[in-house]
């Protein structure tokens, strides 16, 4: 195992055309906050770098949409979404925006390193161009009919419907969305990035890591290493972005790709980080000094720009360099996703609770723990609001603010808020002993010692290995086992009869009180250090971090060893922690949502309504063009990249014929063997995904998006045609 001296962490950079809602927190913010504050509470120089991603298509499209310029767009969403983050708790060291000064120059000196070098192609290719809005059309300019399911509505580089990932050329009727013209093909110039050339050092750079990351992140990334990488244009037709920083002639018109600028934002803004600290040359122990562990927190859906399309920029930049080589990831915690009461956050749909607006009704905390235990770490999870009720009342008011209150209150009232007598370590480490030697209370519920410093050191382990569901649950274990303990002992009765043992117990919970405020940190910042000031601490955990300079000092393993001693003097009041979260509060939440499928399913028959109209008349000559047959399925299996497709093996007849079709999320490819379908058996060629669909089978949608693959009885003539 390698050692580092320091961490360097991202997030990934949000768009800045929307509010960050819930699923962004839980995927990548939430997780990369609690890594960076337990990180800091062992007493380790880390930092926490992320931003606003102000380029790309998807800016545009939203100021287009508004009817604003790009720059009001990212201004108005950057703000919104800092503010949100820091209404969060999210402890960004510096949180920057791709549209500054620096980054330009930092990814323009990327491009110009990678340039000089020969490493970039130069390529023509044919694009749609618009000729009324005079401009080339970027993929998501371009709207048309999906080949595979038919949508009317599908964009140039994905259908929503069926999820299959598209190029422009593939769809059906082309338009363009900012005139509704049909797009015409133009040959344009761009800078290609040669990933192929890389293939075997990223290959080797994956294997390092095939134990300690995710297998998600192993896998998905081994997908594409394995089909072999392909060059990838990062130059585009806009004038929203950096520009390529070159003079000539075919620079003109041209800027970076988004991806391309995006990444390198991570640098870019460490290095202003350091310059706002003063000491402009400090990003450099962060992204060159071999010492410093890299960290990437990302959503599962931009793993490959992580793990092979940055890490490819940094080798071509370090490529036959002696100085100023920068670091690779050391790890990439992708997260899955965390759908919102049973459905995808859709950010089209509206269907979403965006961050901003929860925190005007809920705490930060409540939302901080709920969706940490709901962390999508390797499979996708759900929120609900009766989860996060349940988790907030049950766990935060009821376990951990409870066994709090309790200790507090208690030792105000009867101990003069005054820890009443020295708590040792041995005592402390197993906190269910304390009674033998004049309490008949000898061991705790289970029948075991509960050793504190074994779990705080499994909890050590799950944060070390990005388990935070983990980690977390752990940690609200303690509190479970804090709070029994209390009650099982029962000082408030125990003070009658005697007086030192319910002094001891006192001491122990109160220890624990300051442990808890600990090892809750990272999750729950906020509450903590009410906490802390209720123990009679000045100063916020922040600032005592601050101070450590030892690991040996640190924060972390004084939850092992809390040392609050006989005679510390406690604040002298208290407060209670968390407020339950009452039935009335959550109705109009779940109001809501009722409202917004209400509204989907009127948008869907409004659909419906739309499609009474008949297409045009057509005669029974054009009809009998269609050559419809009975076709079997003999073989059908999943394609890969293409999640939604089927590849099926059809026998009609004597011939067999292959056929794609977006029917994946619907039948498994063992339903669809054997079945006798009806073939639209001379429909032209189509490839999609390098694969030829020489067909189409018929299917039609029920409830909810379902689609039924029309079926006859099964005992017909394979081969026959339609009558
Ligand atoms: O998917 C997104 O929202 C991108 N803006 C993420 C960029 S991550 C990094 F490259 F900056
Ligand atoms: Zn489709």
């Amino acid at each position: 195992m390698h050692h580092f001296k320091r961490t360097l962490v991202t997030s990934a950079l949000p768009y800045a055309n929307g509010p960050v809602h819930l699923g962004h927190l839980a995927g990548v913010y939430l997780p990369a906050d609690i890594f960076v504050r337990y990180k800091r509470l062992k007493g380790e120089d880390i930092i926490h770098i992320g931003g606003s991603d102000e380029h790309g298509v998807p800016i545009t499209i939203t100021a287009e949409k508004e009817g604003i310029s790009p720059q009001d767009v990212v201004d108005r969403y950057h703000h919104k979404n800092c503010d949100a983050f820091s209404k969060c708790g999210i402890s960004f060291d510096y949180y920057g925006r791709t549209t500054s000064a620096i980054h330009h120059e930092t990814a323009q000196e990327f491009f110009l390193e990678i340039e000089g070098k020969g490493i970039f192609q130069q390529k023509n290719e044919k694009l749609f161009f618009d000729r009324y809005a005079n401009r080339f059309l970027s993929d998501r300019y371009v709207t048309g009919t999906c080949p595979i399911c038919n949508n009317s509505e599908a964009n140039g580089d994905q259908c929503e419907e069926c999820g299959t990932h598209l190029s422009p050329l593939e769809l059906i009727n082309p338009k363009s969305k900012l005139s509704d013209a049909t797009p015409e093909l133009r040959d344009t110039m761009h800078w290609y990035f040669p990933l192929g050339r890389f293939q075997e050092q990223l290959e080797a750079y994956v294997h390092t890591h095939k134990e300690d990351w995710r297998s998600n992140v192993v896998n998905y990334t081994n997908t594409w290493l394995k089909q072999g990488l392909n060059d990838r244009a990062i130059t585009r037709d806009l004038s929203w972005g950096i520009k390529v920083p070159l003079e000539s002639e075919e620079a003109v018109g041209k800027v970076l790709y988004v991806w391309f600028d995006a990444v390198l934002g991570y640098i870019s803004f460490t290095k202003e980080w350091a310059a706002q600290r003063g000491e402009s040359e400090l990003w450099k122990s962060y992204w060159q000094d071999p010492h410093c562990r890299l960290v990437h927190f990302i959503g599962k859906d931009n793993v490959v720009f992580h793990t092979l399309m940055f890490p490819a920029i940094l080798m071509a930049w370090n490529k036959g360099r002696a100085t100023d080589l920068y670091n690779l990831a050391d790890n990439v915690p992708a997260s899955e996703f965390m759908n919102f009461e049973g459905r995808k956050f859709s950010k089209s749909r509206n269907y979403a609770v965006y961050l901003g607006e929860f925190l005007e009704k809920f705490p930060a905390d409540t939302l901080r723990y709920s969706i940490a235990m709901n962390y999508p770490e390797n499979k996708d999870t759900d929120f609900s609001w009766q989860d996060f009720q349940n988790r907030t009342n049950g766990e935060l008011a009821d376990t951990l603010g409870n066994f709090i209150k309790r200790s507090v209150d208690f030792t105000n009232s009867r101990f003069g808020g005054v820890v009443p007598i020295d708590c040792p370590l041995d005592v402390m480490s197993s906190f269910t002993v304390i009674l033998t030697h004049d309490n008949d209370v000898e061991i705790d519920e289970l029948g075991n010692r509960v050793n504190l410093v074994d779990l705080i050191d499994e909890i050590r382990d799950a944060y070390d290995g990005f388990h935070f569901r983990e980690a977390v649950s752990k940690t609200m274990d303690i509190a479970r086992k804090a709070n029994r303990f209390l009650t099982q002992y029962e000082p408030w009765k125990l003070i009658k009869t005697d007086h030192e043992a319910a002094a001891r117990v006192m001491s122990v919970s109160l220890n624990l009180c300051h442990s808890l405020s600990i090892l809750f940190y990272p999750v729950i910042p906020e509450t903590c250090n009410r906490i802390h000031a209720m123990l009679g601490f000045d100063g916020t955990i922040e600032s005592l971090v601050m101070q450590v300079d030892n690991p040996e000092d640190s924060l972390w393993e004084q939850a092992k060893n809390p040392g609050l001693n006989m005679g510390h003097k406690l604040a002298g009041t208290s407060e209670i922690l968390f407020t339950k979260i009452e039935d009335t509060d959550i109705a109009p939440e779940l109001k809501k949502i009722e409202a917004l499928l209400a509204e989907a399913e009127k948008r869907e028959a409004v659909a419906v309504e739309s499609r009474m109209e008949f297409k045009p008349v057509i005669t029974f000559d054009d009809f009998l063009k269609v050559d419809l047959r009975v076709a079997q399925v003999i073989a059908a299996e999943t394609v890969k990249k293409a999640g939604k497709l089927l590849k099926l093996q059809l026998q009609v007849g004597s011939v067999t014929k292959q056929v794609l079709a977006g029917i994946a999320k619907h039948y498994t490819p063992e339903e669809m063997v054997g079945k006798n379908v009806l073939l639209v058996a001379n429909l032209a060629e189509r490839s999609i995904r390098d694969e030829v669909s020489e067909g189409m089978i018929l299917a039609v949608e029920g409830i909810d998006g379902k689609l039924f693959v029309v079926e006859p009885s099964g005992d017909e003539i394979n081969g026959k045609q339609i009558q």
